[in-house]
């Protein structure tokens, strides 16, 4: 799988579609007036599409507070974001391990966006993931020390200068914001995995109750508005979460991600694929691939779609 070329990206984010983000902006109907990214997390689609213009205007949303705050600070003052952030990584390297645990503290005492951009850019695997007591508890990379400061002032100066004047930063949960999305609009939605979410998270995120998530796809059908999901998948013959109804009507595509780095272990050769599901209203507009099991770095970008 290959990123788009030349698209800026932020930081590490578990579960990014950075990688996904070439086809599932080729499933894009033309003309876009605002899009709506309503679990933005590192918002790499929002980025992909403003990169190559998809829409009149954009809205960035996550419920996290901390998410929500870093994309002001990186559309509205990203160097000033840059050099705190390349003053916390210039100093770990003198200090180490402590260096993080003590960053870390900062981040849960005070909350600050700089704190919480290198925490994303050290942490495993870019998981956000808190105690019962609501405190970021996630470790650190011990083999890599996070973006260098030199690219990271790159990515975020060209990130705000795509997306500023022309992008809204909300902190609502998901149902608010479709509840703004009009005819002409494009919300593009990649909830919590199933299961994932759980109290103890209460402070990361609150748990997309399915049965909720699939009422609200139908409001968003019967006012016509197009959508795209991301949701769930399997890897090998292991799926994971439940599909959505097919009595939504919506096109499933399954797109191939990699190979599961645990059936390797193990000395198979599963590959994990993810569901994209596109609406009705878009798939009546274009037709979109009907084939199952593709991989995305073979997908041309606009399905050979006029
Ligand atoms: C799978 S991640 C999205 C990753 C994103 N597609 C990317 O490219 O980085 C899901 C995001 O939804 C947010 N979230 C969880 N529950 C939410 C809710 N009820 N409303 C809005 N955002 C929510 C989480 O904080 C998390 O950042």
């Amino acid at each position: 799988m290959a990123c788009i070329k030349g698209v800026p990206h932020p930081f590490p984010y578990q579960g990014s579609k950075r990688q996904l983000a070439s086809y599932i902006l080729s499933c894009m109907p033309d003309g876009i007036n605002v899009l709506y990214e309503p679990f933005a997390g590192s918002a790499a689609i929002t980025i992909a599409a403003a990169y190559k213009n998809k829409a009149r205007r954009y809205v960035i949303n996550d419920l996290h507070t901390p998410i929500a705050n870093l994309w002001n600070e990186i559309i509205n003052n990203p160097e000033r974001l840059c050099k705190k952030y390349e003053s916390l990584w210039n100093a770990q390297k003198k200090q180490g391990r402590s260096y993080y645990d003590f960053i870390r503290t900062c981040f849960n005492e005070k909350g600050s966006s700089h704190h919480f951009l290198y925490l994303l850019a050290r942490c495993v695997k870019g998981t956000v993931r808190y105690n019962r007591n609501g405190e970021f508890n996630n470790s650190p990379d011990n083999r890599r020390l996070g973006m260098k400061p030199e690219n990271m002032r790159n990515n975020l100066a060209n990130i705000s200068a795509i997306l500023k004047g022309r992008v809204t930063v909300c902190c609502n949960d998901y149902k608010e914001i479709l509840a703004k999305s009009r005819k002409g609009d494009l919300i593009y939605m990649d909830p919590p995995y199933q299961g994932v979410c759980n109290v103890r998270n209460h402070r990361y995120c609150q748990s997309v109750d399915f049965d909720e998530f699939c009422e609200q796809l139908f409001l968003l059908n019967r006012k016509k508005i197009d959508f795209i999901v991301s949701y769930d998948g399997r890897t090998g013959n292991k799926v994971h979460g439940k599909e959505l109804p097919s009595d939504l009507n919506l096109q499933r595509i399954e797109l191939k991600v990699g190979r599961s780095a645990q059936a390797t272990l193990l000395g198979r050769t599963d590959y994990t694929y993810e569901s994209l599901y596109v609406s009705k209203s878009i798939a009546d507009k274009r037709s979109i691939l009907p084939s199952n099991y593709l991989e995305a770095e073979e997908l041309p970008l606009f399905c050979g779609l006029p």
